[in-house]
């Protein structure tokens, strides 16, 4: 079954060289030791529970909390007892105190229960300091927020998927946290936890990788899109002889984290959108019903008309299951998605998606638009009015390094390296972004990958540098 797919693609692929590109893209040589991905232990520094009774954990992490960037949603777990529901924030160099009250929600998962948020209404461009666990174990934190959306304001976002808890998940989020570019917000492109690996989707690893990403999630927001191990769908599990299964998918997900969806009119919390600066950012749902007439649907089609690229030009979208891409691992998972909403993207001058689901790969400029069932035409052609891809699902998981690759790369395919690592995307104006991938076993300055993007509306001129013909 498997061997047949891979030969038709293979054959296709072989076709559209001769007709379609002179020259094909770069496969990474770089060698990297193929090493099994291990959990970090239990007992490891960064699992470790803050000091102090019923200690307010896995704090914090905190998303954007509404459509203009203007609110921040601080989520926490207090594991004993419920702690105090109250959060007092103050601006820098401000004494006036404000605060907020939390709401508490709780969820059963097997034999697990738990947790409590809390949105904040802030200014633009300001740094804030907050405390959670008022009158017990008190701890502060700050983050800063966005500058208010326009077309020519800075904004850095750095980009992780797929991080799991192992020693690599440790090794991509530090050198996170020192590449000099200085990431503002993470676009988190899904698969967090990955709880679901365990006996029972062990529901106490969700509150270990909580506690591990802390160190950044407590400080700035990241921006969070379902992906598969977030379903956590499990209608068989047995307790003796009880059935204890779950039914209903993404409990842990929604009871933890909190998207701002309501604010841009969706209806669930796995897609939304949000501006940010200069960006304007829908996050997709890929395991969502997404055909025509569902809810999703409905709500993307009204939204790509919201966009105003004079307010923010760079347009993005986030989703899971990657539509381009060139492994062996996933291999035509999104191609449904793509067949509903390619053609939107391209109209909508989308400039970026962002997707995980696998390891590491950008695509040229390309569309698949062509294609119907009668005409025959499928292969991906170069098209300037199309998005770049990129593929960034290699935050370290244990599940380990995907590294088969259709061979030759496709045309379609600009790079592809199969290596752990993170990404910067520097948006410097209306008319460029910097966007350059980092390898995990390089210093934290070095760019495995980089490409210069020319905005798609203001200045849509061919930003492929594979393409020098
Ligand atoms: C994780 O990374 C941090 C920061 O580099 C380091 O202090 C810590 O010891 C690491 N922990 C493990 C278990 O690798
Ligand atoms: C839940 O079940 C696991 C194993 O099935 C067990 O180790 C754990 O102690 C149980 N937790 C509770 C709260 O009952
Ligand atoms: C788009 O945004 C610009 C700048 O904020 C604003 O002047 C303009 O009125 C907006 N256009 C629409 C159609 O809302
Ligand atoms: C936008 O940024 C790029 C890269 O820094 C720069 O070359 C270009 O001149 C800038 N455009 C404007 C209008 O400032």
């Amino acid at each position: 079954m498997k061997m047949g797919r891979f030969e038709g693609f293979y054959l296709s692929v072989v076709l559209n060289s001769f007709l379609l590109f002179c020259h094909g893209g770069t496969t990474s040589r770089y060698v990297r030791r193929l090493e099994a991905t291990a959990d970090m232990p239990l007992d490891s520094d960064v699992f470790c529970v803050p000091p102090g009774c019923n200690a307010p954990q896995q704090v914090l992490h905190i998303t954007q909390g509404d459509l203009e960037g203007k609110a921040l949603i601080v989520s926490w777990v207090t594991q004993k007892a419920r702690g105090s529901n109250l959060v007092l924030y103050w601006k820098e160099h401000s004494n006036k105190m404000l605060k907020a009250h939390g709401k508490s929600k709780k969820y059963n998962f097997y034999n697990y229960t738990v947790s409590d948020f809390v949105v904040l209404f802030l200014q633009y461009d300001t740094k804030y300091y907050y405390m959670v666990g008022v009158g017990q174990t008190e701890r502060t934190f700050w983050f800063l927020t966005p500058p208010k959306p326009g077309p020519d304001v800075p904004y850095t976002v750095g980009l992780i998927g797929e991080l799991g808890q192992s020693f690599d998940s440790n090794i991509t989020l530090t050198h996170y946290e020192n590449n000099p570019l200085k990431g503002q917000t993470i676009l988190f492109v899904g698969d967090f936890s990955y709880a679901d690996t365990y006996p029972n989707h062990d529901n106490n690893r969700w509150d270990i990788w909580g506690r591990f990403v802390e160190r950044s999630t407590a400080y700035q927001p990241w921006i969070w899109t379902v992906g598969n191990h977030e379903l956590d769908f499990a209608p068989r599990l047995l307790t003796l002889i009880v059935l204890q299964g779950e039914t209903k998918p993404f409990q842990p997900f929604k009871h933890r984290y909190r998207t701002p969806h309501r604010s841009s009119g969706s209806t669930e919390p796995f897609w939304y959108s949000i501006k940010r600066g200069p960006a304007y950012i829908i996050v997709l749902a890929s395991y969502s019903a997404y055909g025509k007439y569902t809810p999703q649907y409905m709500w993307l089609e009204q939204e790509f008309p919201k966009v105003n690229k004079t307010e923010t030009p760079w347009l993005i979208v986030l989703m899971h299951s990657t539509w381009y891409n060139s492994y062996d691992y996933h291999y035509m998972e999104g191609e449904t998605m793509r067949a509903m909403y390619e053609l939107w993207f391209i109209k909508n001058k989308v400039d970026v998606i962002f997707a995980g689901h696998v390891h590491g790969e950008r695509s040229e400029c390309i569309s698949n638009i062509a294609y119907n069932l009668v005409n025959g035409i499928c292969s991906p052609v170069k098209d300037l009015s199309a998005p770049v891809y990129i593929t960034i699902g290699d935050g370290g998981n244990l599940e380990g390094l995907s590294t088969i690759m259709t061979e030759p790369q496709p045309k379609y395919s600009a790079f592809r390296d199969a290596s752990f690592g993170h990404a910067i995307s520097s948006i410097k104006n209306r008319t460029h972004t910097y966007y350059g991938w980092h390898r995990n076993q390089d210093g934290c300055a070095v760019d495995g990958d980089t490409m210069w993007f020319f905005n798609r509306f203001w200045h849509p001129i061919d930003d492929s540098p594979d393409d020098d013909s």
